[in-house]
C-alpha cells in the first residue's frame, strides 16, 4: 500500500506530553478516587500502585515499542509482526476495547462540561449543607436532555479535534493546560487539607485495612491501573507509532507513569479530606467527585473562579484522554482501509454517540435496568477497564515476552536508549524478566481469581 510519510510528534517532549495527556484524565481525578472510594481506601490504592509498578509499566514500555518498531495502528501493527489471525484479533479487540470506554467516559466528560455551565451560574454558593450537592448532582444527571446534551457537545468536540488532525492541537493544547491543571489540583489539595476533619480523610487513603481486599478487588485495582495509563488496548502504542527512534522509551514510559500517579494521588487527596470534612460518603460511586468538589469551592476564597478554572481544565484533560481513544479507531481506518480521515471521524464518532445513550440514560430512564447487577454505564466500563483491557495486556505481555521474539524486540528498544541499558544493563533483564513471566502470570491469575474459577 502506497502511504504518505506518516505523521511525527515534533519532538521528543511532545510525545510525552500527548501521551501523558491520553493517561492523564478522568481516570485519574474523577475514576481513581471513587474506585478506591468503593473499594476500601488505603489497601486498594496499594493493590494499585504495585499493579503499575510490575505490570503496567513493563507492558507500557511493550507497547510504546510495537507502536514504534511498526508505524502502525494495533490492528496494522500485529499484522506486520505475526500475521497471524490471532494477533491481529488482538489488535482488533483493543480498537473494539476503545471505543466501548469512549462511548461511556464521553457521558462524564460531558457532566464535566455542564459544570463549568453550573459554576458560571453560581450554583455552587448553596452547599453548605451535607447531602445538598450530591442531590443536585442528583437532579442534574436525572435530565435526560442535560446529560445527553453535554455528552454530545464533548463527542463534538473530541471530534473535531480528531478531524483536524492530531498534531498541532493535542501538543499545542497539552503544553499549557496540563501544567496549569497540576498547579490548581495542588492549591485545592492545601485548601484539603487545611479544612476541619482533613485528617481521617488522610487515614483513609493512607492506613491500609486489608480485611477489605478480596479477589475481585485486585482485579478493579489492575483494571484501574491500565485505564489510568491508557493500556491494553492499543492507544499508547498508537501514540508510539508517531514517536522518533531517536527517543527514550523506558524513559518516556517512566515520566508518563510519574505523573499519572501524582495526578491520580493529589486527586485522592483532594477528594478523601473534603468527603471526610465534610461528612460524605466515601462509597456513592461515579458523583463522587461532584458531589465533593463544589463543597470544597463553596469554602474557598474565590471559589467560583476556582471552580470554573477547574471544571475546564478537567474537560480538558478528559478531551486530550477521549481523543486519543478515538484516534485509535481511526488510524486504523485510515492506515489499514484506506478511508479518509474525515470520513472515519465522522462515522465512528456518530457510532460512539449511539452506543454512548444508553450509558448517557443509566442516570435516569434505565436507572433500573440492570445486568449483572450493573448498569450499561456500569457494565461498559466493567467489561471494557476489568476484562478487556486487563486480556489486551495479557496479550501484549506474552506476544512480546514468547512471540515476537527479544531478539528483535529487544535492539529497537535499545535505539534512543543506548546509554541507559549500558549503563545499568539490569534494566533490560529486569523488563525482559518482568513481561515475559510476571506481567503474564499475574494477570492471568487475577482474570481467573475474579472470574471465580482459582
Ligand atoms: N487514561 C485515560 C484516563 O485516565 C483514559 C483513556 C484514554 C484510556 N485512552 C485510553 C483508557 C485507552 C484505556 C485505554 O482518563
Amino acid at each position: 500500500m502506497a502511504k504518505v510519510a506518516r505523521e511525527q510528534w515534533s519532538s521528543k517532549l511532545g510525545f510525552i506530553l500527548a501521551a501523558a495527556g491520553s493517561a492523564v484524565g478522568l481516570g485519574n481525578i474523577w475514576k481513581f478516587p471513587y474506585v478506591a472510594g468503593e473499594n476500601g481506601g488505603a489497601a486498594f490504592i496499594l493493590l494499585y500502585l504495585l499493579c503499575i509498578a510490575i505490570i503496567a509499566m513493563p507492558v507500557l514500555v511493550a507497547e510504546i515499542l510495537i507502536g514504534r518498531t511498526t508505524q502502525r495502528n494495533p490492528v496494522g501493527a500485529f499484522k506486520q509482526l505475526s500475521g497471524k489471525p490471532f494477533w491481529v484479533a488482538v489488535g482488533g479487540m483493543g480498537i473494539l476495547a476503545g471505543f466501548m470506554i469512549l462511548s461511556f467516559y464521553a457521558v462524564v466528560s460531558g457532566w464535566s462540561l455542564g459544570y463549568i455551565v453550573e459554576a458560571i451560574a453560581g450554583k455552587f454558593y448553596d452547599f453548605n449543607e451535607i447531602g445538598s450537592s450530591g442531590a443536585h448532582f442528583t437532579n442534574l444527571t436525572q435530565s435526560v436532555v442535560w446529560n445527553v446534551g453535554y455528552f454530545a457537545a464533548f463527542m463534538a468536540l473530541t471530534m473535531l479535534i480528531v478531524y483536524y488532525g492530531v498534531q498541532n492541537g493535542i501538543e499545542r493544547g497539552s503544553k499549557i493546560m496540563m501544567p496549569l491543571l497540576f498547579i490548581l489540583l495542588i492549591i485545592l489539595m492545601i485548601r484539603g487539607l487545611t479544612l476541619d476533619g482533613a485528617e481521617r480523610g488522610i487515614d483513609f487513603l493512607f492506613n491500609p485495612d486489608w480485611s477489605v481486599i478480596t479477589g475481585k478487588t485486585v482485579l478493579v485495582a489492575l483494571g484501574q491501573a491500565f485505564f489510568t495509563l491508557s493500556l491494553g488496548m492499543g492507544a499508547m502504542l498508537t501514540y508510539g507509532s508517531y514517536m522518533s527512534k531517536k527517543d527514550n522509551i523506558p524513559i518516556s514510559a517512566l515520566d508518563i507513569i510519574i505523573l499519572d500517579t501524582l495526578v491520580a494521588l493529589i486527586s485522592g487527596v483532594v477528594i478523601f479530606t473534603a468527603v471526610f470534612a465534610t461528612g460524605e460518603n466515601p462509597n456513592v460511586g461515579p458523583g463522587l467527585i461532584f458531589h465533593t468538589l463544589p463543597i470544597v469551592f463553596t469554602k474557598m476564597p474565590g471559589g467560583i473562579f476556582f471552580a470554573v478554572l477547574f471544571f475546564i481544565l478537567l474537560s480538558i484533560a478528559a478531551l486530550t484522554s477521549a481523543i486519543s481513544l478515538l484516534e485509535v479507531v481511526v488510524a486504523y481506518f485510515v492506515d489499514d482501509k484506506n478511508w479518509s480521515r474525515h470520513k472515519a471521524v465522522i462515522v465512528f464518532g456518530f457510532f460512539t454517540f449511539l452506543l454512548g445513550i444508553p450509558s448517557a440514560l443509566s442516570f435516569n430512564v434505565l436507572a433500573d435496568f440492570k445486568i449483572f447487577g450493573l448498569t450499561f454505564f456500569g457494565l461498559m466500563d466493567y467489561i471494557s477497564s476489568n476484562i478487556l483491557l486487563p486480556l489486551g495486556g495479557l496479550f501484549i505481555s506474552i506476544f512480546v515476552g514468547w512471540v515476537w521474539g527479544f531478539n528483535k524486540a529487544v535492539p529497537n528498544l535499545k535505539q534512543g536508549a543506548e546509554k541507559l541499558f549500558d549503563n545499568y544493563p539490569w534494566m533490560l533483564t529486569l523488563w525482559k524478566i518482568f513481561i515475559r513471566y510476571f506481567a503474564p502470570v499475574l494477570i492471568f491469575l487475577v482474570l481467573l481469581n475474579a472470574l471465580g474459577l482459582i
